[in-house]
């Protein structure tokens, strides 16, 4: 089977899924392929590997006997996965999911499948794999049983071949999410990740069965190293030689080797090959250069069977006293921690989808992603390969001990049986990724504190060490130096990396952070598993407002801030950064959370706000914060909005996200002062009373790391003129706006790839008769969309409340402004979306879909 690591490969047969349907749903009528294929053609390739998400009925229920051939499914959905029935709603406060689960549907459903298999798979061995099913899958083919797989977020693969017969086949999943809450968070019911269909000769690559590693890394010459696993289903000894070439960008083979076994029948053999590749382009976080290693095996002359896996040429190394290194170059993890769903989309999330939200995090500064808390979906990592990002990847967020919050129906209850065949296939599906510089072994581990807690961890490491030797592990501790029960230090020294949550928690570590352990424990490496973010509502400012400080119960809106109360918590980030930055020590931190998550949501709220994005997308205030630390562009973001009718001449607060030497505001045209702060601030140089030169005309006000102003509120014109080096660089303006007059629409690409995979995203914000958008304006929007496209989802980034269906057509603007989810269907063509609302003149916008 193929190395699920093939993003090229992967990412080509999306694009092409449709179009070839290899894999015929007897519910069509035409056999593409096979119409093609002259009956004694030869296969067209050793392995082939095809979309199977294509042609799925489901049921939402349980359907005793679904698993048979015969069973009658006519009456139930067609659909294409992924699916997530969550997401479909209704929401409701009595939904067994609760507030962990976003109050979202769960329950038992089933997903058939009758298909033929072309010509090209007849008599070769053919395997079925799925990415992800929440949870508890059960797999059947033509009724014999092939399995269970309970964690809801591993990969897993089947053979299917003594079962398959010519003419129909039927695959049955039964998918069952009952036992509630399940999760912490929202987790999405189904086969919600997608599935694949292989089809290789008796004597193949195994499954998971290449892993390549960089042992030497140098910018003259780096050795490769892949080792190999060469099955033989076959009924007699293969004479195997298995050749690899390392293949660059352009497609030329820079390195190569060769090697012969034999292999016996009902056997494999593992071979290891090492290469040196001359002047290598290394992979780094600003150019994220990827090789391929292509693995063919040859059984005499016959080619059996071939394999391309993508990887990185790179050297990854945490150090005690230097933090991450990557190259030999101090690298900061600056990092956020990401949930798996996609927002409107659930947990079936479209490539393109994950792809904007990592091109908005990039342009926020951010180099790091922490997988919280289970393994993502292929296509992320392959994501992140592509895109430079750094990854630690977490595989639990229990072991043994369950949590409160999920009733004994989380990993533990599984534990025992599941977890060394489940970190061995998360470690041999994603350790070829170059992103994937951590492995975490467990989030907020209850056992840490436990008395048999060494002794789990101890067996674990063992397990991520036996499957990759080459990457550190950690885990997401939140009991060090807790009170009155600490993790031991015992099971702090056995993690390669010792891993803080919210390292500021306890006593004076709110001031002295990692110090107070690196003057102990010299020899340990840190890092930031975990740490406070700036989070809140989207354009929410009632926190910031004087008249509210002084409520006693929060709104709605104010208690769906949960864990992002916004503002406030901002400071505790901001001292954490100057510490983290100073420090070289401390690899880097991932905040919670970069984006907007489902679940864990309190009172009547569908999700968390902790982010600096909300689940559409669009950047909330706290984003500035980090843009202003972790980019060199100049940063200048003002807040709240100046639509405050009825406060004229209170004093109002204005904040400043900048990395601008000083800045001024203007309010009509008048100043209101000068501002800097003084962060980095470095000593003496070279001799006594010789400092670095300021630059031109900075401004030294304050040594926290944002800016403000008290303004007495008049309508009009805020604006900030940023100076950097003596010469503006950055201006910026809000204004007091007038009341909704339009909807504005705008889309991330004009393009898109017909095909049924790829999608656009649009963004409807409403706006005054100047254009201007409306920061408060709550108008229902209604999306049309017409040609060669469907609405998958609309959004607002409002968590609270759970009457809103995410795959209608109508949402509410929320702070003036929503987002649709366009995806392509099988036909090239125009898609016209255009969105309407009482009282505003309406909009659209055209996107092609290419072929
Ligand atoms: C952490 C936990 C996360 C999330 C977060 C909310 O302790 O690891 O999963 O629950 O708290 O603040």
């Amino acid at each position: 089977m193929s190395n699920t690591n093939d993003a090229m490969t992967r990412r080509g047969l999306l694009e092409k899924a449709l179009g070839t349907a290899a894999l015929l749903s007897a519910l069509e009528s035409t056999n593409p392929l096979a119409g093609d294929t002259p009956p004694d053609a030869a296969p067209t390739a050793v392995r082939i590997r095809d979309s199977f998400d294509f042609g799925w009925r489901f049921f939402k229920g349980d359907a005793p006997g679904a698993q048979e051939p015969p069973f009658a499914d006519a009456s139930w959905r067609s659909l294409d996965l992924p699916h997530d029935w969550s997401i479909e709603g209704p929401f409701s406060p009595h939904e067994p999911s609760g507030g962990s689960g976003g109050y979202a549907p769960t329950g038992i459903g089933w997903y058939r499948k009758t298909f033929r298999l072309p010509d090209t798979y007849i008599g070769r061995k053919v395997s079925v794999e799925f990415d992800g099913v929440y949870q508890n899958s059960e797999v059947w083919i033509n009724g014999h049983y092939l399995g269970k797989r309970p964690y809801g977020y591993i990969s897993f693969a089947y053979d299917l071949t003594p079962y398959l017969r010519p003419g129909n086949n039927t695959i049955a999943v039964r998918v069952d999410n009952s036992g509630q809450p399940s999760s912490r968070w929202y987790s999405g019911s189904g086969i919600y990740r997608h599935t694949w269909i292989t089809a290789t000769d008796p004597v193949h690559i195994a499954h998971w069965g290449t892993f390549v590693t960089t042992p030497r890394v140098a910018q003259e010459k780096a050795t490769v190293q892949v080792r190999t696993r060469v099955r033989n289903d076959g009924l007699a000894t293969a004479a195997c030689t298995l050749v690899i070439s390392i293949v660059e960008r352009a497609g030329n083979i820079v390195a190569s080797a060769n090697a012969s076994e034999l292999v016996g029948a009902g056997d494999d053999y593992e071979f290891v090959e090492q290469m040196v590749v001359a002047n290598p382009r290394l992979w780094s976080v600003s150019r994220p250069t990827l090789y391929r290693v292509r693995a063919t095996v040859k059984v005499g002359d016959r080619v059996v069977d071939e394999c391309e896996t993508p990887f990185g040429i790179r050297e990854a190394l945490f150090d005690a006293d230097r933090g991450f290194l990557l190259n030999g170059e101090h690298v900061k993890l600056n990092g956020v921690c990401l949930h798996h769903d996609g927002g409107c989309v659930g947990a079936a999330v479209p490539e393109r989808v994950w792809e904007r939200r990592l091109e908005i995090l990039r342009a926020m500064g951010s180099n790091a992603i922490r997988t919280s808390h289970n393994p993502p979906a292929p296509e992320f990592l392959d994501l992140c390969d592509r895109m430079g990002f750094l990854v630690m990847e977490e595989a639990f967020d229990e072991w043994k001990a369950g949590k409160g919050q999920v009733h004994g129906n989380g990993y533990s209850r599984i534990y025992d049986e599941w977890h060394e065949r489940d970190i061995t296939d998360f470690v041999r599906r994603d350790r070829n990724h170059p992103a994937v510089v951590l492995w975490s072994c467990g989030n907020e581990i209850p056992d840490q504190i436990s008395g048999h807690g060494v002794e789990i961890l101890r067996e674990l490491m063992a397990i991520f060490h036996r499957e990759d030797p080459t990457r550190p592990v950690t885990a997401a501790c939140d009991q060090i130096a807790a009170e009155p029960k600490a993790a031991p230090v015992e099971f702090l020294n056995l993690l390669d990396i010792v891993g803080y949550n919210y390292v500021d928690r306890w006593r004076e570590r709110r001031e002295l952070y990692y110090s107070i352990d690196k003057l102990a424990h010299p020899n340990w490496r840190m890092i930031g598993t975990e740490s406070v973010s700036i989070g809140g509502p989207r354009g929410d400012y009632r926190r910031l407002m004087p008249a509210e400080l002084g409520q006693a119960a929060p709104t709605p809106a104010m208690g769906q801030a949960g864990f992002g109360a916004g503002f406030d918590r901002g400071l505790d980030a901001e001292d954490l950064w100057q510490f983290v930055r100073t420090h070289d020590y401390v690899a880097g931190d991932f905040m919670w959370t970069g984006i907007d998550y489902l679940g864990e949501g309190f009172g009547q709220a569908r999700g968390s706000s902790s982010g600096v994005i909300d689940t559409c997308g669009f950047p909330k205030d706290g984003y500035y914060f980090y843009q202003s630390q972790w980019t060199d562009k100049p940063v200048l973001h003002l807040f709240p909005h100046w639509n405050w009718k009825g406060r004229e001449g209170q004093f109002l607060t204005v904040i400043c996200y900048t990395n601008c030497d000083s800045v001024e505001l203007f309010l009509n045209g008048k100043s209101i002062g000068v501002k800097g702060y003084v962060f980095p601030r470095y000593g003496m140089q070279g001799r006594y009373g010789q400092f670095a030169p300021r630059p031109r005309g900075a401004a030294r006000t304050t040594s926290d790391l944002h800016l403000t102003w008290d303004v007495p509120y008049e309508p009009g014109t805020l604006r900030a003129v940023g100076m950097k080096n003596g010469k503006v660089a950055a201006e910026t303006e809000i204004a007091t706006v007038g009341e909704p007059a339009a909807i504005g629409l705008s889309v991330d690409r004009g393009a898109i790839q017909a095909g049924g995979r790829d999608v656009a995203h649009v963004t409807a914000k409403v706006l005054d008769k100047m254009g201007r958008v409306h920061p408060d304006a709550e108008n229902e929007i209604t999306f049309a969309i017409q040609g060669a496209g469907k609405l998958i989802g609309v959004d607002n980034g409002n968590l609270s409340g759970l009457a809103v269906n995410l795959k209608g057509h109508v949402i509410q603007a929320f702070h003036g402004m929503c987002l649709a989810v366009v995806e392509s269907t099988a036909d090239a063509g125009e898609i016209r979306v255009s969105a309407a609302a009482p009282g505003l003149t309406a909009a659209s916008v055209t996107v092609m879909a290419r072929a």
